[in-house]
C-alpha cells in the first residue's frame, strides 16, 4: 500500500508582533522613567556618508523617539580617526544622561569597529557584545544581551514554542549569534532551558544533529545552506542566518523547508524585527538600572 502526503506548509513565525510586544513594554518603562523625572536617552554615534548607513541611523532615531527616548547624535566625518571616535564615545560615557550608546556598523575601513565597541562603557553597550556583557551572560548575572539571541528566545516564546528540555540545534558559532544564543537558551528558566547543541564547520556531519533537532537556527550566513532533508518533520526552523549581495537579502534557510517544519520564520521580517526591538530594551534597562 502507497502512502501519499500531501506537502504542509508551516506557521509562519512573524517578528513584528514580537517587536511590538517588546516596543509596548520598553515604551511603558520610558514612561514610567520619565514621570521619575530620568529621560531615557540612546545616544547614536555615525562615522562618513555611507547613505545606507544614515538610513538605518535615522530609522533608529525615528523610533527612538517614537518610544520616547531622547536620541543624541554625532555624525563623524569620513576622514575622522581613530582617536576622534574614541573621544566621542568618551563623552558619551561620561555623561550621566546618556544610559546607551550605538555606533553604526559598519565604519569607513581605516577605523577599527571592535577596537572603537571595547571603549564603549559596558552598562551603556545596547548592542550586548562587549566581552563584559558576554562574560555575564556565561554567568547568569544581569547586563545588556546580545540583541538577535534575545530577540530569538523573545520570538519563540511570544510564539508559543516551548523551548524547556527540548533538543536546539544551533547552526553557527559566531560570537554575535550562535555562541551567545547557546548560553542564553541554556540558562535556567522557562523561556530557555533547552538541550542545546552548536554545529559548526569543524563538524562535517552536521546534518545528523540538525536531523534530530526539534528547533532548528540557522545562524551560518551562508545561503540556502539549510534544505529540507536537514530538517525533522514538524519541527520549528529560525532563520537568523543571512547574508546580503548589495540590498538583496540571501537566507540561510531554503523556502523549500516550509513544507517540512511545523513553524519557520518567514523569508523576510522574522528575527530582524526582534533585533532592533532588543536593542531599546536594552537602552531602557540600562536607564532602569542607572
Ligand atoms: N537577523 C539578524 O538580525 C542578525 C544579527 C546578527 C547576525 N546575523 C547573521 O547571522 C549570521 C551569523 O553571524 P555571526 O556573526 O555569528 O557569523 P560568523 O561569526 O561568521 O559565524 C558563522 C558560523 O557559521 C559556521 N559555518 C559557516 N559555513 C559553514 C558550513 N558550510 N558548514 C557548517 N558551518 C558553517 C561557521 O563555522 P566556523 O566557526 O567553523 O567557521 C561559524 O561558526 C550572519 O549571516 C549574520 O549576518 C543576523
Amino acid at each position: 500500500m502507497s502512502v501519499t502526503t500531501e506537502p504542509t506548509t508551516a506557521r509562519l513565525l512573524p517578528g513584528a508582533p514580537v517587536a511590538d510586544a517588546v516596543n509596548a513594554e520598553t515604551a511603558a518603562t520610558v514612561a514610567r522613567l520619565r514621570e521619575a523625572g530620568v529621560v531615557p536617552s540612546l545616544a547614536t554615534v555615525l562615522v562618513g556618508d555611507d547613505d545606507a548607513s544614515a538610513g538605518y541611523i535615522r530609522i533608529k532615531q525615528r523610533q527612538a523617539a517614537a518610544l520616547g527616548f531622547a536620541s543624541p547624535h554625532t555624525h563623524l566625518p569620513a576622514n575622522a580617526t581613530q582617536q576622534d571616535l574614541h573621544r566621542v564615545i568618551a563623552g558619551y560615557n561620561e555623561d550621566p544622561d546618556v544610559h546607551g550608546i550605538l555606533v553604526q556598523y559598519p565604519v569607513p575601513g581605516h577605523l577599527d569597529y571592535d577596537a572603537a565597541l571595547l571603549t564603549i562603557d559596558p552598562d551603556k553597550d545596547v548592542d550586548g557584545m562587549h566581552p563584559l556583557n558576554l562574560g555575564r551572560l556565561s554567568v547568569g548575572l544581569p547586563g545588556p544581551l546580545p540583541c538577535t539571541p534575545a530577540g530569538i528566545e523573545a520570538l519563540l516564546a511570544h510564539h508559543g514554542i516551548p523551548t524547556a528540555g527540548r533538543d536546539v540545534v544551533i547552526l553557527g558559532r559566531g560570537a554575535t549569534l550562535g555562541r551567545p544564543l547557546a548560553m542564553l537558551l541554556s540558562q535556567k528558566r522557562p523561556t530557555a532551558d533547552a538541550a542545546v547543541t552548536v554545529v559548526h564547520s569543524g563538524v562535517p556531519d552536521w546534518a545528523k544533529h540538525t536531523r534530530r533537532a526539534d528547533i532548528l537556527v540557522a545562524a551560518a550566513g551562508v545561503p540556502g545552506i539549510i534544505r529540507p532533508d536537514h530538517v525533522k518533520p514538524g519541527a520549528v526552523v529560525v532563520g537568523a542566518g543571512v547574508r546580503y549581495e548589495g540590498r538583496r537579502l540571501l537566507p540561510d534557510v531554503d523556502e523549500a523547508c516550509a513544507e517540512v517544519a511545523a513553524a519557520i520564520t518567514p523569508r523576510v521580517g522574522g528575527v530582524g524585527p526582534t533585533t532592533v526591538a532588543m536593542l531599546f530594551r536594552n537602552a531602557v534597562r540600562a536607564a532602569e538600572r542607572a
